[in-house]
């Protein structure tokens, strides 16, 4: 510390850097949104600390005001606020970066450089912090772009160094965040598969808490990479403090919540360093992926309505497009389907009225062929005896019947059995010394091989190039890395390059078929965060289609992400009404997995007027905001309102999701969010089953004011499990 004082020295605010030649004034380094602000200041000691995230100052030289970290004792402490911590000298705390150098010296220090702020693009800028170690050529360079419009921060950081060979890195966080209140409740999400994403809150105790994977592939099964911090009490839906985080990242990750001994809490989050001591040479860049955060101080609903207006506008491909309507044919069919089996369902999907037909596991195969999950994975050719004149003729048909066609594809796994398994042992992650492990019967293909990364491009590249009508992928993961071991690349950080190579596939596809819906699964929701969600237009929650328990899991993910990515499908899990099946999928990107040939013709009729209906709907439940009226969590009815942007139109979903005596009866009324006070509407029930009369007058006016103030009943009931209305601003077309 005193001997970089003696080497640097500031001369009335103005910080003289001999060694760079650099003069520049600093001391607040303000990264704004709109409404929310990171403050960092470079202290005398040149050292980069957090000193405010949160609310906007409105005045900016009230900036040079925050207080910062109150009390700093002898020794480290004012190292708790690092905006990046280095590890090894005089830090205590959990590190964000940690490296030995080729000289054996296993610390870091790193101090200011510079730092600049460039319009990226309309309402985006990104600040960059660069920051050094004063004995080492070692560098990181701390990345925020900032979304103006949509609160958000998307937080990286890059390393990199000269020394004359590779040295070691330990961690590597790609965000340091500091907050300061007086008490911190954590709410992330657990579960496993079906049932993806269960909240849970805790009120963080001293020490450390920690959250992640190390699972590898089908990385989030147990742990989502997503947290939402609620400060000084529990979170609320309208009310309070919150950030809303989560990392862009497919493979392990590691969230580590810090209370210092001053009762502040650090939270280091990034790729998880398990396993992963990454050998970086000299010259090369090291970039972190991606937290993206954002800061609300009116709860988690404008939390999660900030991430997911981001992700439209800025993340997620044609996030502000369209989407299609399909059939699926998985619980439908299974493994057992044929080319005349297919072009039946074909026109099935056509009578239904969806615009494309989605094939599922099991088309291909031949020595190996994929009737049941134990067999025929990497074998990526049709089979011949379900299907003797290929992939080319199904798309024809489909098209002759009236929708698109798409396809199913696991291009990143092999089972054992299979001609690909044989002939590339090499291309498998295992050891060597070990017994194969499998999960679902299969293992993982080593995507950190520029081999492996040719052979699944080509996978789908190759459907996609032969069959340029091609309408849809769906993108599996079923199995978790065991045995995490690549005889091409055996260095330690296989679980680091691994998603870097599937990132590296993702990206050569996307820039030859940029159009392409793109459908991310991964044995349902074991894969989705906004690294993925670079490449994919949508994703699937969960193999649990059972609607009851669909209303918790949309409602979880809607936290972070928005409706239009979000897969909901209709199928005969569990015997609901077709009514409220459909319902619970409407809110979200609707589509179907049921054989429609079963259907009464009833529930056919209404299927088909509930699409049209749809078509009608989908811009507000896509694009509008979302707000969590009711949480099934702790309530007799769930409800959930969208509202278009100009705040004339909503779609308002209400279900039942308890089964006691009377529940959801004599319930006070639901109020609205989100209107315009001032504004007069009218409101009318849709998705009626066939004779169902509603009790909703829907010749009344009412003010937003009144909608907002006192609400309405939905009339939800054991008679009326779900009900969905229709907001319109009075006197709009069609009304
Ligand atoms: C798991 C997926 O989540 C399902 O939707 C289905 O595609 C199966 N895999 C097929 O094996």
């Amino acid at each position: 510390m005193y001997l970089i004082r003696s080497t640097f020295y500031w001369l009335s605010g103005l910080l003289i850097l001999p060694s760079l030649g650099i003069a520049q004034t600093v001391s607040e380094i303000p990264i704004e949104t709109a409404r929310t602000a990171m403050v960092l200041r470079v202290d005398a000691d040149r050292h980069v600390t957090t000193v405010h995230l949160g609310k906007r100052l409105t005045q900016a030289a009230d900036y040079a005001r925050l207080p910062g970290n109150p009390r700093l004792y002898e020794g480290y402490s004012d190292l708790y606020s690092s905006a990046y911590t280095p590890a090894g000298s005089r830090s205590l705390l959990e590190p964000a970066v940690q490296a030995t150098h080729v000289d054996g010296n296993p610390s870091l220090d790193l101090v200011y450089v510079r730092h600049e702020t460039k319009p990226v693009r309309d309402g985006v800028t990104l600040t960059d912090v660069y920051l050094k170690d004063p004995q080492y050529p070692f560098e990181v360079t701390l990345h925020y772009q900032a979304y103006r419009n949509e609160d958000v921060i998307e937080q990286w950081s890059t390393i990199r160094h000269t020394e004359k060979k590779a040295i070691r890195l330990a961690h590597f966080a790609s965000a340091n965040l500091y907050l300061t209140a007086k008490d911190y409740y954590l709410t992330h999400f657990h579960g496993t598969h079906a049932s993806e994403v269960r909240p849970e809150e805790t009120k963080l105790t001293a020490g450390m808490k920690v959250l992640d994977s190390k699972l590898g592939t089908r990385a989030q099964l147990f742990q989502a990479p997503m947290f939402m911090l609620s400060m000084n009490q529990p979170a609320q839906e309208e009310t309070g403090d919150v950030l809303a985080g989560t990392l862009a990242w497919s493979g392990n990750f590691q969230f580590a919540f810090e209370l210092d001994p001053q009762h502040n809490l650090r939270l280091l989050a990034g790729m998880n360093p398990f396993a992963s001591d990454y050998s970086l040479e000299p010259g090369k860049a090291f970039d972190t992926p991606a937290l993206i955060y954002t800061f609300s101080n009116q709860g988690t609903g404008l939390a999660s309505r900030n991430l997911q207006r981001w992700a439209r506008k800025h993340r997620i491909p044609q996030g502000e497009g369209n989407r299609l309507t399909l059939l699926n044919n998985w619980e439908a069919t299974y493994f057992d389907f044929d080319e005349p089996k297919l072009v039946g369902l074909f026109k099935e999907a056509k009578t239904l009225g969806v615009d494309l037909f989605l094939l599922d596991d099991g088309w291909f195969g031949n020595n190996h062929p994929r009737n049941d999950d134990f067999a025929g994975l990497g074998d990526w050719q049709a089979n011949k005896k379900k299907l003797p004149h290929g992939i080319g003729y199904l798309v024809k048909e489909a098209e002759a019947a009236g929708v698109k066609f798409g396809i199913w594809v696991e291009p990143e796994m092999v089972n054992p059995k299979s001609d690909l398994y044989q002939k590339h042992p090499d291309w498998v992650i295992k050891l060597p010394n070990r017994p194969d492990a499998v999960f679902r019967h299969q293992q993982v293909l080593d995507l950190s091989n520029p081999a492996v990364q040719n052979f699944v491009y080509g996978v789908v590249d190759g459907l996609l190039t032969e069959n340029p009508t091609l309408g849809y992928i769906k993108w599996d993961c079923n199995a978790v890395i065991y045995n995490a071991y690549s005889s091409v690349n055996p260095a330690d950080h296989l679980y680091v390059d691994y998603v870097r190579g599937l990132y590296s596939v993702l990206e050569k596809l996307r820039a030859k078929h940029p159009a392409v819906p793109m459908m991310l699964c991964s044995g349902g929701g074991a894969r989705v965060d906004y690294g993925a969600l670079n490449y994919f237009t949508e994703f699937w929650p969960s193999d649990n289609t059972s609607p009851t328990e669909r209303i918790f899991i949309q409602h979880n993910y809607s936290y972070f992400f928005p409706a239009i990515a979000t897969c909901n499908h209709i199928t005969a899990w569990g015997d609901f009404p077709m009514k409220f099946r459909t319902d619970v999928a409407m809110a979200g990107k609707m589509g179907y997995d049921i054989v429609v040939s079963k259907l009464s013709p009833a529930d056919l009729a209404f299927s088909q007027q509930a699409l049209k209906t749809y078509d009608r709907l989908k811009p507000v439940i896509w694009q509008g905001d979302q707000y969590r009226l009711q949480s099934p969590q702790n309530n007799d009815v769930s409800a959930m309102l969208f509202v278009s942007e100009k705040g004339d139109r909503a779609v308002w979903f209400s279900y039942l999701v308890s089964t006691r005596y009377k529940a959801g009866t004599d319930q006070p009324p639901i109020r609205l969010k989100g209107l315009q006070a001032d504004r007069q509407y009218k409101i009318r029930e849709i998705n009626l089953a066939a004779g169902q009369k509603s009790p909703i007058n829907s010749s009344l006016t009412y003010s937003g004011d009144f909608l907002m103030t006192v609400g309405l009943d939905p009339a939800v009931s054991g008679q009326r499990t779900s009900v969905v209305l229709e907001v319109a601003e009075a006197g709009s077309a069609g009304w």
